[in-house]
């Protein structure tokens, strides 16, 4: 050491290095962790974020190309007390911007007179129902070994996406370190959820104390603490749930029967002619799925998945899914939860229901189903069994993602990402539909 510095020089570097430090505002102040969520109105826009220390909320925003900040809304901000050993708080700072013109790209920053993040923007959503929303989709992405997250943050920044949902399981785990690796993993996600809503549902992975950091980093639409709730889009009513209701019983059986009756009457509200008419597609999320072919023993190798088909072990039993879904004709239901991608043939009751042997989904007879959660983490990939069942028609164990357009009343593409090659497509498969409803299956 004495050899390359002088005494001076050391001292002189330290001085330099501690006023250098000393002019960053202290860390407990500054935002970080910041995220967008879509509250269901075209004008509005919801951006939350973390700091250490408890502070003002505010976000300073204004039209892409004007008068940079030239508005401001203050949010509010809950303390969050983690539930490990150390009880770590975080602050918690949301804010609903409700003045926002559809379809126009704003730049805004957020945080309050002691600390302003770096300057962010967004799209806001277009209104109506006469264009084609696009969407990123996974399961099951880990602060380590996030295999797609830089595919997916460029893909983001060229404006790919109107949404990315997260179907489950995040960080591995975010209460891990005393919800350290909670915080870490919400940076890692800011490239791609401070510019566009990163919509999510409750995995396996999120289950400690309750849920507690999901329920208390997320701001997803709607009063359950983001564990259940439906928004509209384009032609598209999309409905996210928790399959997590049917595991862990000890947080409580009344939250799936809550869930339950939600769900009933979402759908039933989403069927009415009128509005069946305005957002012909219904579109599910939640994280484990009815069917999938992997060798392991999750619910969904079961013939008797709880989520199919309920639990008859509880009191009173407690209904499943499939039934409910198909009764209201939801559309496409996508999953997570297995480490690898797979797509059905449509399919109900353990049988397939092709639209027609040759075109199986120009107006399939039946929902049709999408796991897709090889995202990445440290649990690597989840194998398959070799013979699967006929309702499975494509399998892969790549690291991807999957893309998702709703391109009119009759059309939606899907199309899967694989990471190891390069971000080849290596599935895509059109939906065609004439017909939405119940009324389509027969
Ligand atoms: C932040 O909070 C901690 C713990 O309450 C406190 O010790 C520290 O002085 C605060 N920092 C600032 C900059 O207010
Ligand atoms: C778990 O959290 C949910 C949602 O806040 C709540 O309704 C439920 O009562 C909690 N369960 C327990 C056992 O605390
Ligand atoms: C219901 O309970 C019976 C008896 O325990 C069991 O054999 C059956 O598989 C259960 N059905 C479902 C759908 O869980
Ligand atoms: C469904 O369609 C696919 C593709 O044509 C076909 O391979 C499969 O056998 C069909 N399944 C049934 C049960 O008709
Ligand atoms: C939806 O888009 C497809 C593909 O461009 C087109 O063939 C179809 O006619 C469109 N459907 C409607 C109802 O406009």
């Amino acid at each position: 050491m004495s050899e390359m510095f002088t005494s001076d020089q050391i001292w002189l570097f330290l001085t330099f290095y501690i006023t250098l430090v000393r002019s960053v505002p202290p860390v407990g102040l500054q935002p970080e962790q910041i995220h967008l969520s879509y509250p269901g109105n075209p004008r509005s826009m919801v951006i939350t974020w973390t700091t250490f220390n408890k502070t003002d909320t505010l976000v300073e925003y204004g039209v892409w190309g004007g008068k940079l900040f030239d508005k401001v809304t203050q949010g509010s901000c809950a303390m969050f007390e983690d539930g490990g050993t150390e009880k770590r708080s975080l602050f918690i700072h949301r804010v609903t911007l409700r003045d926002l013109e559809p379809g126009l790209a704003y730049v805004y920053h957020c945080g309050s007179e002691e600390g302003w993040s770096e300057i962010l923007f967004f799209n806001t959503i277009k209104e109506g129902n006469n264009w084609s929303p696009r969407f990123a989709l996974f399961g099951d992405l880990g602060n380590e070994n996030p295999q797609s997250l830089a595919r997916l943050q460029k893909d983001t920044q060229i404006g790919m996406y109107d949404f990315i949902l997260h179907i489950g399981d995040f960080a591995y785990d975010m209460e891990e370190d005393n919800a350290r690796i909670g915080d870490e993993f919400m940076r890692q996600i800011q490239s791609i959820a401070a510019y566009v809503p990163y919509m999510t549902c409750p995995g396996n992975h999120e289950q400690a104390y309750n849920f507690s950091n999901y329920r208390n980093r997320f701001s997803m639409p709607g009063d359950t603490e983001s564990l259940w709730y439906s928004w509209n889009v384009g032609p598209t009513h999309i409905i996210s749930f928790s399959t997590e209701v049917y595991f862990y019983l000890d947080y409580g059986l009344d939250l799936l029967f809550r869930q339950y009756q939600w769900l009933e009457k979402d759908l039933k509200e989403a069927n009415k002619p009128e509005n069946r008419r305005e957002r012909p597609w219904i579109i599910t999320m939640g994280h484990r799925p009815m069917y999938c072919s992997n060798d392991d023993k999750d619910d969904c190798t079961l013939f008797e998945s709880y989520v199919r088909l309920g639990r008859n072990d509880t009191k009173p039993p407690a209904p499943g899914l499939e039934e409910l879904f198909y009764l209201y004709g939801v559309d496409l239901e996508l999953w997570a939860h297995e480490h690898s991608y797979e797509r059905l043939w449509p399919v109900y009751g353990f049988q397939v229901f092709n639209g027609s042997k040759e075109q199986p989904y120009v107006n399939p007879k039946a929902p049709v189903h999408i796991i897709t959660g090889s995202a990445g983490c440290r649990e690597e990939h989840d194998g398959f069994v070799p013979k699967p069942r006929e309702w499975s028609a494509f399998r892969s164990t790549d690291y991807g993602y999957t893309r998702m357009q709703v391109l009119n009343s009759t059309h939606l593409y899907i199309e899967q990402v694989s990471d190891d090659q390069s971000g080849r497509v290596i599935d895509s498969v059109w939906i065609v539909k004439e017909q939405h409803g119940v009324a389509a299956w027969l």
